[in-house]
């Protein structure tokens, strides 16, 4: 038999050289999408960016749905939301292994009082947070026109910090104005919980949940319009009694004090803090593909890579 062929043999080398760098297949970590206000999973655009997702990375995506979609996006109170999401993500066999959370907008404080709060559910492994209004907004996510909005200005002109308010808007959940601190740790249910931001009411498990995630990617856009200011998608904002400076978020006593782990898993390496040209949830596909991606299939970054080093070279 004749001595196998230059050619041949580097082919053999290449397949046994790819095998070996696929060997420690991992399987891809499943994710879910949690949506913005004013959106449900039966519309295209949520829709179609959860099968994109799905389909770029190779890991199963799920669009999860709390309620009756757009309607109780508005109306829920977050706390409820995520107790919504707590149970289904329990319910899920897919996720048992562990997941990872893709937010949009207000759907980023859903999903992280699920990684906060849910007890006894699947683990978290990366929480991709895409324009999440983190450390607050000072302003109430704009509505536009309809019956539903319509309700929702009513109910914003009344007392946004009544336990009326906090119990019918969503959003009345986030809403920190600078200069009213008093009424918003006395009066918000939501936010100053979720930020451990009441020194007598801090809770370390929060902190410890947060901080074992193993990336968190926080996305800000540039001409943000709806976040006040935009870069709370950072955990940045106004210092405490003033609209002004915005600080950036290792300067926060959120960051600082290490209230709910951030600085923990920055310090780990762990934060991406990626800026985006476009505004509000403007993400283009490619940086959908540079941002977002590579987190949903961590375990087999490195081999794919792998791969291709070899095969280019
Ligand atoms: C802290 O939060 C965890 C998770 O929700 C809960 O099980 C625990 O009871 C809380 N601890 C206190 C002191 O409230």
């Amino acid at each position: 038999m004749a001595a196998p062929s230059p050619a041949a043999s580097l082919l053999l080398v290449l397949v046994v050289a790819a095998s070996a760098a696929l060997a420690p297949v991992a399987s891809a970590v499943p994710f879910i999408v949690l949506h913005g206000i004013g959106d449900q999973c039966g519309n295209d655009g949520i829709a179609s960016f959860t099968d994109e997702l799905a389909e770029w990375s190779g890991s199963k995506g799920y669009c999860m749905e709390i309620g009756r979609g757009s309607w109780d996006s508005w109306l829920m109170p977050l706390q409820d939301q995520a107790n919504v999401v707590c149970k289904k993500v329990k319910e899920m066999e897919e996720l048992r292994e562990g997941y990872s959370i893709i937010g949009l907008s207000q759907g980023n404080l859903i999903g992280r009082a699920v990684i906060e709060y849910c007890d006894g559910g699947p683990p978290v492994k990366n929480f991709i947070s895409i324009g999440g209004p983190h450390a607050g907004t000072a302003s109430v996510p704009l509505c536009g026109s309809g019956f539903l909005c319509v309700l929702v200005d009513v109910l914003i002109q009344l007392e946004i910090y009544s336990n009326y308010v906090q119990a019918h808007l969503a959003p009345s959940g986030y809403l920190k104005i600078p200069t009213d601190m008093t009424d918003y740790l006395k009066g918000c249910k939501f936010l100053p919980k979720l930020n451990n931001e009441i020194p007598s009411e801090r809770n370390i498990t929060y902190k410890e949940r947060f901080s074992s995630l193993e990336n968190l990617v926080l996305i800000m856009f540039e001409d943000d319009a709806v976040l006040i200011p935009r870069e709370t998608a950072w955990f940045g904002y106004y210092p405490d009694g003033a609209f002004n400076p915005v600080l950036p978020p290792q300067e926060t006593k959120l960051y600082t004090e290490d209230w709910i782990g951030l600085r923990t898993l920055d310090e780990a390496g762990r934060v991406k803090f990626v800026s985006v040209p476009g505004g509000h949830l403007r993400i283009s596909r490619s940086n959908m593909k540079k941002y977002i991606v590579p987190y949903l299939t961590p375990s087999c970054g490195s081999s794919k890579q792998s791969i291709r080093r070899i095969l280019s070279y």
